[in-house]
């Protein structure tokens, strides 16, 4: 007996049929929202230089240090799988030279996937599809309101309400640089308590700390000095203005003092969207996460300088989440099965087939070898809206409509339907 020998590497998901179907319905609807807010799409490449993403991302990060998917080509350099968007947008912005040409215009979504070297689970694969959303030249505070409004949109279309925004602000730089100084002394007091990552972290990067996972460690920061007491006032008040926009639309929003994101390019303001309906998400409910990188065309490019702001949304979160409600409507429009009901009339089949698809409608034309009580068995079970039966009524250019869910039946002229 044949056996199968292949199958798809652990953590990667392949969409067929119905699912398939899902998918590009939640593609086509971030699409639709993300140029309301006048985004345009951008395309870049699955692979890049691993350096990108140790400069970007930061080399002490779990995403750089344990789970990228790194290759060398056949002239030895050395190569990713992106794990992210972020840095290849601003890869692409300046080796574009769109800085230069595009100043208003640098508003940037995509949709592609991921890859990560993690452990699967529900809601954490190896390979993932992102929606990212990049404004770059975001200077005003009204790009904080667009960003997180824009996210917040997200989650009314698809009828998402039981999540939760949190919230931080890691300020600039310098604040960073204090906070990190007692953060450090209060850490190393403690040293011999925490766990081995912790201890190393504290040596190569003390912010990364704060996104241990570990229950004793976490524990143990909660006496820890919380950044938001080191903000300077114009930071305060930033925080403050977006937490006013958010209570005047009843957001639910929270302020996590440890919030820092697994990234290093992020100052100021930083969120995540949690959900909050754990039956459907399972311990993966971060469905959303982003913040302000001021500094990352900087650090890429030291002639250059761009404020920017964006997010993240994990699509197979997102779709766990909203499951009931893209059942309900990614059929978006009527599904008909056209028979005819002999062989004498395929080709009046046909050419309906055709007048119909050139009309814009979604027409499967059964073409199997069957008998039409077999074919029309099968369109009932496969749940198609209508069913088309051609028979000896096309003299008349008339046609036999079934409508499967209202189980009726009627003789309708060819330029009626
Ligand atoms: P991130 O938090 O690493 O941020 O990822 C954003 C979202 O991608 C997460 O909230 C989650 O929904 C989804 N995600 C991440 N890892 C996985 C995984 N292994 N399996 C399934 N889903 C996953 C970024 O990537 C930043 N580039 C976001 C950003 C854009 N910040 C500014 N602009």
């Amino acid at each position: 007996m044949n056996k199968i020998i292949y199958q798809k590497i652990k953590g990667t998901k392949d969409y067929y049929l119905k699912e398939g179907l899902k998918l590009k319905f939640v593609e086509k609807n971030l699409q639709i929202i993300a140029m309301n807010y006048f985004f345009k799409p951008i395309k870049f490449p699955v692979f890049e230089y691993q350096d990108l993403f140790k400069k970007t991302i930061g080399e002490a990060t779990d995403i750089v240090n344990k789970e990228m998917y790194h290759f060398l080509d056949r002239k030895n350099r050395s190569i990713v799988l992106r794990p992210e968007g972020t840095a290849s947008t601003m890869r692409l912005i300046l080796e574009n030279k769109l800085l230069d040409t595009d100043k208003n215009d640098l508003r940037f979504f995509y949709f592609e996937s991921m890859f990560r070297y993690e452990r699967p689970q529900k809601g954490r694969q190896r390979e993932f599809l992102q929606f990212g959303i990049e404004y770059v030249n975001a200077d005003s505070i009204y790009a904080d309101y667009q960003i997180l409004d824009l996210a917040i949109a997200i989650l009314l279309k698809f009828e998402i309400s039981d999540y939760c925004l949190e919230l931080n602000s890691i300020g600039s730089l310098e604040t960073r640089q204090n906070y990190l100084k007692d953060l450090k002394k209060y850490l190393l007091k403690i040293n011999n308590q925490l766990s081995k990552d912790s201890q190393i972290r504290l040596q190569k990067n003390v912010l990364r700390i704060l996104d241990t996972k570990d229950q004793n460690d976490l524990l143990l920061l909660k006496k820890a000095p919380k950044i938001i007491d080191y903000l300077n006032s114009n930071e305060k008040k930033n925080l403050a203005l977006i937490e006013n926009h958010l209570k005047m639309q009843n957001i639910n929003y929270k302020i996590n003092p440890f919030l820092v994101r697994g990234l290093d390019y992020y100052n100021d303001l930083v969120f995540e969207f949690v959900g909050l309906d754990k039956k459907s998400l399972g311990a993966q409910a971060t469905i959303i996460g982003g913040g302000r990188y001021d500094f990352l065309i900087n650090n890429l490019d030291r002639s250059k300088n761009a404020k920017a702001i964006g997010f993240a949304l994990g699509v197979e979160r997102l779709m766990l989440a909203a499951n009931s409600y893209i059942e309900k409507n990614y059929l978006q429009s009527f599904s008909y099965s056209i028979i005819p009901i002999s062989d004498k009339y395929y080709d009046d089949a046909y050419k309906i087939a055709q007048f119909l698809r050139n009309k814009g409608k979604n027409i499967y034309f059964n073409d199997n070898q069957q008998k039409f009580s077999k074919k029309l068995t099968q369109a009932i079970k496969s749940n198609f809206d209508f069913v088309i039966i051609i028979g000896k009524e096309i003299k008349n250019n008339k046609i036999i409509l079934k409508d499967i869910k209202a189980k009726t039946e009627k003789e309708i002229s060819i330029d009626k339907l």
